[in-house]
């Protein structure tokens, strides 16, 4: 979870490198680097902490003259954020310069073997390992001496990387690593993301794994990691420059919860021709959907979070089993696949280390696997085997909005588009749920628009120590997601608990004035859920409710109610998280936090 950029052509390079790095800082803020050549040798600067720091340092980029360089904004895996742990890194003689993303996995053993040769290591990372294998192995030509490196590096990278020797050519090679290349003319650009240069251009390619690219100012050279050279297609980027930018908001993540009823729509209409539930991208015939004997749910965070409310909604809908994974766990609990069983991950980067590993680990077992992905062309989306795509745009915001509630969205269509298939919901139940699908972005933003209440709300507990979510079913998975939210924004403590599970033992955390979130949208279970509320709140606990407008008689026993427009039980997720969010934001700006940039987050985890 870093970022990279690199560039080459007519124009100064250490300006176009700050502004994509400056794109790119939600992939890592911890320290970053900047390696131009300035026609005589390889300059690098390099500083700790936001990169205006290095902006600053290098006034702009104007102290570093040159038309080719490397930059980097790092997220500390190895060695802890510092100035001679950030990159770029390179070899004693500074005659070659390389920046990475991702982790070398054998790099203590290669470290070892060039230090019995004499190499000096300054730095604690993994990534310097690279740069001296460069000068070790270093043949006078660039790509020989690249590919020979490669071939003896384990692990996942991206890796920009500049030669002295060659100063008209910028050097790059993908493994498992997000990365991109941009081609205008008379520049060329690496960086790990399209955010980075979309200013400057839409035509890019996305390397594929096991790939290097050479750019020169007006021409690019793609290569297997045997020096063959091979043909890519350039893609044009359809996204609006401004989808990248705050357009007008405080932060990205206030951005992206206003874009919500947007993304909802985006993921929702394409899948409906002629009012029918059409999932092409899910690549099953009729006949497979009814031969599903089990789903298996895979996937980390946010995207965990959703996946629990899918395992609700399909098992409610389609009345097929549902196991739901963390990623982390599943690669390596030698899960039990058995045959008829699909597995869905579900990720917004598409780039997540573990839920990478957990496709592949199915797949490996002969199972196919469908990616419910944000980004497109991210590596979870080539190597899936079927690709339903959450269409919410670029999501900057470390914390998840849009593309959650996207993903909510595509495991609804998905559990309905079963349930229609093998007949578990009648034709008219499914004519009633499809109009309040579609009734879901209006109410989103109606919301989203009457948000004063929420933000007044939250202003109270700025302050708070421990907060509590509360709920049943659909309404624990929401519980799950609306406790996320509040603490990898505002650093309070929070935990989300199944209602009924509270009084096995956390009840005795509740102590006067603790705030308990009680979320009671499942008609079935409310009086459940009333009655723990009535059990926190003789405990001394303050309980703002969030429940379906009309149940009233909850404020006898919560001390404030959020009220939410009527939809379909198994659609509540999608209209209690906003309330949540609205509240986790206006917490944690209220605390003064980086909203966007959270401390020790990063909005991909490319790293186990
Ligand atoms: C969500 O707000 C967090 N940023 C994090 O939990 C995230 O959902 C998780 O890392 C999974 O990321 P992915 O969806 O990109 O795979």
């Amino acid at each position: 979870m870093c970022g990279i950029v690199g560039y080459i052509g007519t124009e100064q390079a250490a300006p176009i490198i700050l502004d994509g790095l400056a794109r790119l800082e939600y992939r890592g803020y911890d320290s970053a680097g900047i390696a131009v050549y300035n026609g005589q040798d390889i300059q690098i600067t390099k500083s700790v902490g936001r990169l205006k720091v290095l902006e600053e340092l290098t006034h702009g980029g104007a102290t570093m003259p040159g038309c080719i360089g490397i930059g980097h904004t790092r997220w500390a895996t190895h060695g802890a954020p510092s100035q001679v742990n950030a990159h770029p890194h390179f070899n004693k003689e500074i005659t070659v310069a390389v920046v990475h993303n991702g982790i070398i996995e054998n790099y203590i053993q290669l470290r070892n073997r060039l230090s019995k040769r004499g190499y000096e290591f300054v730095s604690e990372t993994d990534t310097e390992v690279v740069a001296h294998m460069l000068d070790y192995y270093y043949t006078g030509d660039p790509l020989e001496t690249i590919a020979k490196v490669l071939h003896r590096i384990e692990g996942s990278y991206a890796l920009g990387v500049i030669f002295a020797s060659h100063p008209d050519e910028l050097f790059a090679a993908r493994k498992d690593s997000p990365l991109i290349v941009g081609q205008k003319e008379n520049g060329c650009f690496i960086a790990s993301d399209v955010p980075a240069i979309l200013r400057y251009t839409r035509k890019v390619y996305y390397m594929e794994n096991q790939e290097i690219v050479r750019l020169k100012k007006d021409s690019l050279n793609f290569y297997n990691f045997d020096e063959e050279e091979i043909s890519k297609e350039s893609v044009t980027i359809e996204w609006d420059a401004n989808a990248a930018e705050k357009g007008g908001y405080e932060h990205f993540m206030l951005k992206e919860m206003y874009e919500q009823p947007k993304t909802v729509t985006d993921t929702l209409l394409p899948r409906f021709k002629d009012n029918k539930i059409e999932i092409e991208e899910l690549g099953m015939t009729d006949e497979e959907m009814k031969e599903i004997k089990k789903i298996h749910i895979v996937a980390c965070g946010s995207a965990y979070h959703a996946g629990m409310t899918g395992k609700y909604v399909l098992e409610g809908l389609a009345r097929i089993p549902v196991e739901i994974d963390l990623a982390s766990e599943f690669r390596y609990r030698n899960p039990i696949l058995e045959e008829g069983a699909m597995v869905m991950v579900i990720s917004q980067s598409g780039e997540t280390a573990d839920t990478l590993a957990a496709l592949r680990e199915s797949q490996e077992r002969g199972f196919k696997v469908l990616g419910i992905v944000n980004v497109v062309g991210s590596s979870i989306a080539r190597e899936a085997d079927n690709v339903m795509y959450t269409w919410a745009g670029p999501e900057i915001a470390v914390a998840t909005t849009k593309a959650y509630s996207a993903q909510l969205i595509a495991l609804y269509l998905l559990a309905m588009k079963f349930a229609e298939v093998r007949g578990t919901v009648s034709a008219e139940v499914l004519e009633e749920m499809k109009e309040d699908l579609k009734k879901l972005p209006d109410q989103i933003e109606m919301l989203l628009n009457n948000k004063e209440r929420i933000q007044r709300f939250a202003n109270r507990y700025i302050g708070a120590k421990d907060v509590f979510f509360i709920g049943r079913g659909i309404d624990y998975a929401i519980s799950l997601e609306g406790s996320l939210k509040l603490k990898e924004i505002s650093y309070i403590h929070s935990e989300a608990y199944a209602a009924g599970e509270l009084k096995h033992g956390t009840i005795s955390l509740i102590e006067e004035g603790t705030l308990v979130t009680a979320v009671a949208t499942q008609q079935d279970l409310f009086a459940k859920t009333v009655s723990n509320i009535v059990e926190v709140k003789a405990r001394g606990a303050f309980v703002l409710a969030v429940t379906n407008e009309g149940n009233t008689e909850i404020e006898k026993a919560a001390d404030y109610v959020i009220y939410l427009p009527q939809t379909n039980s198994y659609f509540t997720n999608s209209l209690a998280i906003i309330p949540l969010q609205l509240f986790g934001y206006y917490v944690a700006v209220g605390k003064g936090c980086d909203v966007d940039k959270p401390r020790n987050l990063a909005k991909s985890v490319t790293v186990e």
